[in-house]
């Protein structure tokens, strides 16, 4: 950062104005009271309801962050479009769109709905994701498998030693989970699986996947990453191909936000995806990457402050896709 500064290359040249104005419509949404903290995993229901944290990475590795940024919180879903860019860069798009579809599937995150080929509609759901997770080193002991997926993002976050697991939601997260449970043996039945998948052990993996925990501050770093075309701007370290975050990065525009998805496509304009948890990473290609926590959900599930930042976000700068 410090050489490209000398050198006049730093992407956002006044970054010290662009942070004000990051804290002035972190003030403004904190005002909003609005939505109600996920109770469906008891552990999720037990979280201050008031916490709100925003990061800000961008490709030149200019970081600023503002509230409870260095916090952890669990990662939910967030972790869908990680797993899903780790198994397009082991097996290729090819392989991986065998066994799960790019559409988006029009209901909610659980839906106990295949599309029109018994596979699931996309990877940013629960059932595409259980999918993304079979293939994920399934010739590896569990064990391995949960390091490997640490150690992706650790990668993605800069080797900031910044990812944890929250056993308690772990737990909690497992006990609840008849719906993953049905879907999984759903897709089982219509044979969607690779061959030789060990369903519980997919399963299990998926709910620890969705109980790994960090803060905006690192999450941002990984959002930055995918702006950077799957270099981390702290590293300069190449964590996946160009090819990976673009297939990734379409999936999140289209389908990343539930319910929401296309509203939000549409009014924001940029590749995102949240967590039941109140996460919002936020990507704005070949600039920066955002990471929000505010744990209150609104009815499509989606963090309320995060919606309100994002909207607030693209009526000051023009990071509108289109
Ligand atoms: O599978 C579940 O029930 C959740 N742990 C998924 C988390 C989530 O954020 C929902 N997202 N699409």
């Amino acid at each position: 950062v410090i050489k490209d500064a000398i050198q006049g290359n730093l992407i956002i040249p006044d970054f010290n104005s662009f942070c004000k104005e990051i804290m002035s419509i972190y003030e403004l949404t904190n005002k909003n009271k609005g939505g109600n903290v996920a109770t469906y995993i008891p552990q999720l229901g037990r979280v201050d309801p008031e916490k709100y944290a925003i990061s800000i990475c961008t490709v030149s590795g200019q970081q600023f962050s503002i509230g409870d940024s260095t916090e952890d919180f669990c990662i939910q879903s967030i972790c869908k479009p990680v797993n899903y860019c780790m198994v397009l860069e082991e097996h290729g798009e090819d392989v991986v769109h065998q066994h799960v579809g790019r559409e988006p599937s029009g209901i909610g995150f659980n839906g106990l709905v295949l599309n029109e080929n018994n596979l699931p509609h996309n990877p940013m759901i629960n059932a595409g994701a259980i999918m993304t997770c079979s293939l994920i080193r399934p010739e590896l002991e569990m064990a391995d498998r949960f390091e490997y997926v640490l150690n992706f993002w650790n990668k993605i976050t800069g080797h900031q030693n910044a990812m944890g697991f929250n056993n308690s939601v772990y737990l909690s997260e497992k006990e609840t989970a008849d719906r993953n449970f049905a879907l999984g043996y759903y897709m089982k039945e219509k044979g969607a699986f690779p061959e030789h998948t060990n369903l519980l052990n997919t399963l299990e993996f998926y709910f620890q996947c969705c109980s790994i925990q960090t803060d905006t501050n690192a999450m941002a770093v990984a959002a930055a990453t995918l702006a950077n075309s799957g270099i981390c701007p702290l590293t300069n370290e190449r964590a996946m191909e160009n090819n990976t975050v673009k297939n990734c990065l379409s999936l999140m525009n289209s389908c990343g936000m539930y319910d929401f998805s296309g509203e939000f496509a549409f009014t924001i304009g940029l590749p995102a995806k949240s967590g039941v948890a109140g996460g919002l990473m936020l990507v704005i290609p070949n600039l920066m990457g955002i990471a929000i926590w505010s744990p209150k959900l609104d009815k499509s599930g989606n963090s309320v402050k995060g919606i309100e930042f994002s909207k607030e976000l693209v009526k000051r700068y023009n990071f509108h896709s289109y």
